[in-house]
């Protein structure tokens, strides 16, 4: 590694510990992991960190309502995230969880550090609280009639008839959606932090940063012209999170520590690994990406960055933001029967598909991606198994069986075709274009398909033994290149197709090597067919 290479940290988005990971959560975790990947083969050094977020009202409520505690609420979530995760070979370095204590003592850092430099003030403010449950409501727990077109059953944020957006105290004939009761004003302190005193460090930081998606960008930067509010960071009791520095009868609100997961378990891996924190928050010897879910932006681009510019640690490199997934064209939904938790998935099919389809769909865009069975069957069948696999299964099994499992020296043909289009895969994968990426891994295949067919090696042997294996060595050439570009993607098909290669741990360096002489091992197929699937799509964890 060059010596004044940065260390990368990269993260996803920390899952909220109240409920299992679906397919849609995985656009993030499977994007993240194959970028990952792919610096990984690329020989740089790099950690993946994530967390379960495991604050805020809801997991309180949860836990209440089922009779146990929020520690046992999160504990079991811990347990099936990491399980799901783990079957969809999402490789983190550290996954770790909010209620930790380096997360609140770095939350307890940032606070003071912020509130010692006059950008926390204390407000008293009147919320919406529900005297029957005796508790303030945050905005999903208050339902009631919008304040300007009157659809009645709105939540107390905003009206999903007229979009108009609001606070729980507009609403009218309001409910709380616990009890049902009749909520009432009431006054609390809360501490705020002073957002609009960032207004002209967060425009520079933006402007000066070209690794940020376009559109992503101007949308922040329109948010920024019509002014910041300052932002409400406490929380009353009951709640789950962690109480504040010096006023214990309050609680950070879950995005004030949320993020600083990040931090929290970055320093897990540290101390288990003895790597230096500094190195990636503090010293310009780091980078910072994160991936996150367009629904978070605000977060990530305007508090996240303030509160560390406020604080005095880094600030991000690039925040790559995806679009979102649906299911039939259509948002999520259990009464659909479209909410596909990754646990059915996993119970049913095989989690390289669904890395292989996302990947296919996956761009360097905020569109929502959307998976429909049918497509999602014809891609494997045609592209993973039809295209690829079968091109590694015959090549392989021709070489083995009628040839002795030799390889030999491959055609000009194989350089031709490589030289032209590993480049621009290797840049669309460093770029998070990773549709483009498979796209010039299929054509590879597609070509090398089509010289097989247009060479009949199995025709060619019975004249001339040794243009068959010219033929045959080409393509086992083409298919030890597919299996390192496919590596970040379907790690686990390409483990196994190491294996009948008899090669082991190839990195990119690999590409483009003539390895005439190498003995291969077994063939075996690759990708089964998918012929029956159907999902009940209503959350099995
Ligand atoms: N806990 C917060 C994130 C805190 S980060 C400091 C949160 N959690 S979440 O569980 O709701 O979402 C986690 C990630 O998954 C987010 O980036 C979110 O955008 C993403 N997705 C959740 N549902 C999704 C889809 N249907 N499609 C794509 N991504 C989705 O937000
Ligand atoms: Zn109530």
């Amino acid at each position: 590694m060059n010596k004044k290479e940065k260390k990368i940290l990269v993260t996803s988005a920390l899952p909220y510990a109240n409920g299992p990971i679906h397919i849609g959560h995985l656009v993030e975790y499977i994007q993240t992991d194959i970028y990952v990947r792919f610096l990984r083969l690329s020989g740089k050094k790099i950690i993946y960190c994530c967390a379960d977020d495991t604050h805020g009202a809801p997991i309180q409520i949860n836990a209440s309502k089922q009779g146990i505690s929020p520690e046992e609420l999160i504990a079991h979530y811990y347990k099936e995230h990491t399980e799901d995760f783990e079957k969809f070979y999402i490789s983190f370095d550290s996954y770790y969880s909010t209620n930790s204590p380096e997360n609140k003592k770095f939350s307890d850092l940032i606070f003071s550090r912020l509130k010692d430099k006059g950008d926390i003030y204390l407000k008293r403010v009147e919320l919406t609280y529900c005297p029957q449950c005796q508790r303030f409501l945050p905005d999903r727990y208050v339902k009631g009639v919008c304040p300007r077109c009157g659809a009645s059953d709105q939540y107390g944020d905003n009206c999903e008839v007229c979009n108009a957006t609001y606070a729980t105290t507009d609403l009218a004939n309001a409910y709380c959606v616990i009890c049902q009761a009749s909520p009432i004003r009431k006054k609390s302190d809360h501490y705020f932090f002073r957002l609009s005193n960032y207004t002209d460090r967060l425009q520079a930081w933006l402007n000066g940063n070209n690794q940020l998606q376009e559109e992503i960008k101007n949308y922040i930067l329109k948010w920024i012209e019509a002014g910041l509010k300052d932002w409400d960071i406490t929380r009353d009791a009951p709640y789950f999170g962690f109480q504040i520095l010096d006023d214990p009868n309050k609680y950070y609100y879950v995005w004030l520590d949320a993020p600083i997961g990040y931090m929290a378990s970055t320093q897990n891996y540290c101390q288990k690994h003895g790597d230096d924190f500094d190195s990636y928050w503090l010293n310009d010897t780091g980078k910072i990406i994160h991936f996150i879910g367009k629904d978070i932006i605000y977060f990530h681009f305007l508090f996240w960055p303030a509160m560390l510019m406020g604080s005095g640690f880094r600030l991000p490199d690039n925040i790559v933001v995806h679009g979102f997934l649906t299911v039939n064209k259509q948002k999520m939904s259990k009464s659909r029967g479209t909410f596909i938790t990754a646990r059915e998935y996993w119970q049913k099919t095989n989690p390289s598909y669904l890395r292989f389809y996302l990947a296919f769909n996956l761009s360097r865009n905020i569109t929502d991606i959307d998976f429909d069975l049918n497509d999602f069957k014809d891609r494997i069948n045609s592209e993973l198994l039809g295209n690829f696999a079968n091109l590694a299964n015959r090549s392989l099994n021709f070489l083995k069986n009628k040839l002795g499992g030799k390889i030999g020296v491959p055609e000009d043909e194989y350089y031709t075709l490589v030289q032209q289009k590993i480049p621009l895969i290797l840049k669309a994968y460093e770029n998070c274009e990773f549709r483009a990426a498979i796209r010039g891994i299929l054509d590879i295949s597609d070509f090398a398909n089509k010289y097989l067919q247009r060479r009949e090696p199995w025709k060619v042997i019975k004249e001339s033994p040794e243009e068959a294996g010219r033929i045959i060595s080409t393509c086992v050439h083409w298919v030890r290149d597919l299996e390192i570009l496919l590596k970040p993607v379907i790690p686990m098909i390409c483990q196994e197709l190491e294996t009948q290669l008899n090669v082991s741990e190839l990195t990119l360096q690999d590409l483009e090597k003539n390895i005439a002489g190498h003995s291969i091992g077994q063939p075996k197929p690759l990708v089964q067919r998918i012929e029956h699937l159907d999902f009940v799509g209503q959350g099995i964890d």
